[in-house]
């Protein structure tokens, strides 16, 4: 799955500490609910072909890795739904020296394009706080549509916090391929 400058890859046992590194950097962190130590993230990383991909029910996690370098600058986790597997929702992160320079975008549209183009999804979501106004940017770039504001439906870090629901269908994915 190649962009023009970032690949998304498997994630490798080597890739841990730098997964730990940037995900502890309090600005990646500040709206995530997922701060791993280095066995949470091996935790997430099979060995080769000991668990299939995009199984409903599961998270799979990705590498977002620059292509020239192969630098790892980044994750995707795509969670595909166990009662409809047509459907599934993701979550982006970049590390912050990668930030601000469109390879979030790039990564995103390499997704939509595996997740809907390869694997047939009908509809793709994602979950994002009201406060994530670089997340809220992405998804307005990648073509998505805010469907839903939920009202203190989290309890995010101790406190109530609300929910914006952006989501795409294959269509609009056909659309926004076909106007860019
Ligand atoms: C959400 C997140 C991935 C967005 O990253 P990002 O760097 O803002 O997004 P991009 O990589 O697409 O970069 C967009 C910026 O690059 C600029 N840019 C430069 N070249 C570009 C190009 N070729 N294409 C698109 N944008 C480009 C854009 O103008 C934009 O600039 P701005 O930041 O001044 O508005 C990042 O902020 C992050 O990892 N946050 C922490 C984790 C998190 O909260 N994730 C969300 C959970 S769903």
């Amino acid at each position: 799955m190649t962009a023009a400058r970032v690949v998304l890859r498997p994630l490798r046992p080597d890739d841990a500490p730098t997964i730990v590194a940037y995900r502890s950097d309090p600005e990646v962190a500040r709206y995530q609910s997922w701060a791993p130590t280095l066995d949470d993230v091996l935790g997430t990383i099979d060995a080769p072909g000991a668990r299939a991909p995009f199984a409903p029910g599961t998270w799979t996690q990705l590498g977002i890795a620059l292509h020239a370098s192969g630098e790892l600058i980044g994750d995707v986790g795509v969670h595909v739904f166990e009662g409809e597997p047509l459907q599934a929702e993701f979550g982006i992160t970049l590390a912050t020296a990668f930030q601000g320079r469109g390879y979030a975008t790039e990564a995103l549209r390499a997704l939509l394009a595996l997740l809907f183009d390869d694997l047939g999804k009908h509809r793709v979501t994602a979950s994002v706080d009201p406060r994530n106004a670089r997340s809220i940017a992405l998804m307005r770039r990648a073509g998505f549509r805010q469907e839903g504001h939920l009202v203190e439906s989290l309890r995010f870090k101790g406190a109530w916090a609300d929910d914006l629901v952006f989501a795409m269908l294959a269509r609009e994915w056909q659309h926004h391929r076909a106007s860019r």
